[in-house]
């Protein structure tokens, strides 16, 4: 017998094997749980209902599916907290998630809309996806999204969709471990101050490739980063010229960890790689490369402001850090092929005190550049200005304290 436990999140009410229970009071869930749930990811779970009701706006969704759905709380706050009519079918390979979601799709009487099936999500993508492709995939797995790719395109409308990541396997994508990223995501990863934003880019990388070898184009409309996952949110549609096109948002970074200075190097370049630009400066620092990744936008400008006007309307159940963290999303927005800049990473290699961000971003705007604030990192800026002219901006401003 399951030790359940009823949670409230969003607007819906539903039960869970109890996590404290299980748990010991770590309140950090295991895979070997009854049934797998965990509370810690309600941000992701709120972007997700966010990003969605901003997609419904432009797009209509008439099913979607959840390979991997756990207790089913994700799909369920679909169901209540966006518009439209849309149904929804959820799969997990465990027979107990199964007769939790169960339970849920009853109390909350949604049985006409939601239904549940057990058995392994690479298998049901496919074979559930014949009568009726899918307008919405919601990949949500332990650890990497990557075996559930391929599946999950194939299973999507050529039409067009919604398909939504996320990867928890940070030690690969962050440069932990490069080989594991690179058989995993087929790009090597780097450890770098700003390996979150390269962990994206990898995903996104791997991503198109899948779909461009099922002739489907992809478009990200929105990313989010915090120190344990990643979150992607991506339009797929079946378009091979367009994914032809977007060969030119495939490439390289490379970084120099003496200088910080990172370079995005597109893979159909003419350019030398043995030129990059801090050897001008005179520093020989060695360079490391991540990649072959997505080099181009992380965000769909008209996706963040349907969000941006739809959020105040949820904010009463959201976590506070949404509403923050979209403005941000917004701002770094115009900038978001720039890599961005840890400025106390850039403080601790030139043994400076970190200024403050807003004295450092006006600063950089007076010398004609953009600069902006990136959601990735409280202490970091996106910026067109290069990393030689800010460590000098930073250098002023460190002085003059
Ligand atoms: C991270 S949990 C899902 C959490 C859920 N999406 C949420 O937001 O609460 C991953 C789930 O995948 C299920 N799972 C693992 N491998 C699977 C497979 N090959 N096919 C179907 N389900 C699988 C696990 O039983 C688990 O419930
Ligand atoms: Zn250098």
């Amino acid at each position: 017998m399951i030790v359940e436990k009823e949670y409230t999140e969003g607007r819906i009410t539903f039960v869970s094997a109890d996590v404290d229970y299980y748990t010991e009071n770590k309140k950090q869930p295991t895979a070997d749980m009854p049934v797998f749930m965990n509370p810690r990811m309600r941000l992701n779970r709120d972007f997700s209902v966010l990003f969605l009701s901003a997609y419904l706006e432009e797009d209509a969704i008439e099913l979607i599916c959840e390979p991997l759905a756990g207790c089913g709380v994700r799909t369920l706050r679909y169901l209540i907290e966006c518009e439209g009519t849309f149904d929804a079918v959820m799969f997990d390979a465990n027979p107990n998630a199964i007769e939790t979601i169960n339970k849920n799709i009853q109390h909350l009487e949604l049985s006409d809309r939601a239904r549940a099936k057990q058995g392994d999500a690479k298998v049901l993508l496919l074979t559930e996806s014949r009568a009726k492709r899918f307008d919405y995939v919601d990949v949500d797995p332990f650890g990497t999204p990557a075996p559930y790719l391929n599946a999950s395109i194939q299973s999507m409308s050529p039409k067009g969709g919604l398909l939504a990541l996320t990867a928890t396997d940070m030690a690969a994508l962050y440069g932990v471990y490069p080989r594991v990223s690179l058989r995993k995501y087929g790009g090597l990863s780097i450890r770098t101050p700003f390996s979150h934003e390269l962990a994206v880019r990898l995903v996104i990388g791997h991503t198109f490739t899948v779909a461009g070898a099922n002739d489907y184009s992809i478009a990200p409309l929105a990313v989010l980063s915090t120190d344990h996952y990643v979150r992607i949110w991506l339009r797929v549609k079946a378009d091979r010229n367009e994914a032809n096109r977007q060969v030119d948002d495939m490439g390289l970074v490379m970084y120099c960890p003496e200088c910080m200075h990172a370079e995005v190097i597109p893979l159909r370049t003419r350019q030398e790689y043995s030129k990059i630009e801090h050897q001008k400066d005179g520093c020989s620092g060695k360079i490391g490369t991540a990649g072959p990744l997505w080099i181009g936008n992380l965000y769909d400008p008209s996706i963040l402001s349907a969000a941006e006007r739809i959020a105040p309307e949820m904010e009463d159940v959201f976590d506070k850090r949404v509403i923050r963290l979209m403005k941000i999303m917004i701002d770094e927005s115009a900038l978001d092929t720039h890599p961005f800049i840890d400025i106390h990473a850039l403080c601790d290699l030139h043994g400076l005190v970190p200024p403050k961000l807003t004295e450092i971003i006006s600063t950089i705007r007076e010398s004609g550049h953009l600069a902006e604030r990136t959601h990735f990192k409280p202490t970091a800026i996106r910026t067109n200005a290069k990393v030689g002219q800010v460590t000098e901006i930073v250098t002023n401003l460190a002085g003059a304290k």
